[in-house]
């Protein structure tokens, strides 16, 4: 199985949600198509026992190749906050698609984009691609995203997820060790540590519901 973190807008927190996701999913693979690769810097902070395996600098073949090879394994990809042929590569072939994103006007212009964005992969592939928004960065106490769901039923590739990661400073503070905020006994069960599981949660339901589907 292979989930996309994906937005083609810098600074939403793609890297963040991959680095809480593989905490807790614990992927075979990371793939960063990310030019900075800041996973693979971030991996490199992890105890030696802990480490991803994480790949980076892929050419386009190394990338359709690691994708075919994927099976049942999961696999989570970083995809970079750009638009390019692999990003599009990636997109098309995950099972999965999250996009983080808040609900500020700037974010919201670029949802839209990657509304049109989707739009063009889907039609490339034939396939209707929808990808999943993930809140990021919202002020923690908020819970009512009324608004920003309306506004996404007319963008008809982007669903909204319940889960989000609200802005808090353990994400960011245990990155630094590499680690995810589920993986330190002291965050675990902090509010970003529910946090993080819920997404976790959300994501396994999301996938087992797709091989039900097969
Ligand atoms: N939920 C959050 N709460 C607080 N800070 C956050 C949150 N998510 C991301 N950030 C911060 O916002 C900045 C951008 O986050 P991140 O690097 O995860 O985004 P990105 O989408 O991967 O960016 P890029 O497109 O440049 O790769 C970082 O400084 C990160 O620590
Ligand atoms: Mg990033």
């Amino acid at each position: 199985m292979i989930v996309a973190v994906a937005h083609n807008k810098g600074g939403v927190g793609k890297t963040t949600t991959v680095v809480q996701l593989a905490g807790e999913l614990k992927p075979e693979i990371i793939i960063d198509l990310d030019a900075h690769q800041g996973i693979a810097i971030i991996n490199g902070r992890r105890p030696a026992e802990l480490r991803w395996d994480v790949r980076a600098n892929l050419d386009k073949a190394a990338l359709i190749k690691l994708l075919k090879a994927v099976g049942e394994h999961l696999v989570l990809i970083d995809c970079g906050g750009f638009d390019s042929e692999l990003v599009r590569i990636a997109i098309a072939a995950a099972d999965l698609i999250i996009a983080p994103s808040n609900d500020d006007i700037t974010e919201q212009i670029g949802l839209v984009r990657f509304n049109r964005v989707l739009s063009e992969i889907s039609q490339a592939t034939g396939e209707p691609i929808q990808a999943h928004v993930l809140m990021t960065r919202t002020n923690p106490s908020r819970k009512n995203f009324a608004a920003i769901s309306n506004e996404l039923t007319r963008l008809p590739h982007l669903t909204m997820m319940t889960s989000k990661l609200s802005r808090r400073a353990d994400w960011a503070n245990q990155m630094e060790s590499g680690l995810g905020v589920t993986e330190r006994a002291a965050t675990r069960s902090s509010a970003a540590g529910m946090e993080a599981k819920a997404l976790a949660e959300e994501v396994r339901s999301k996938l087992a519901m797709l091989t039900k589907q097969y």
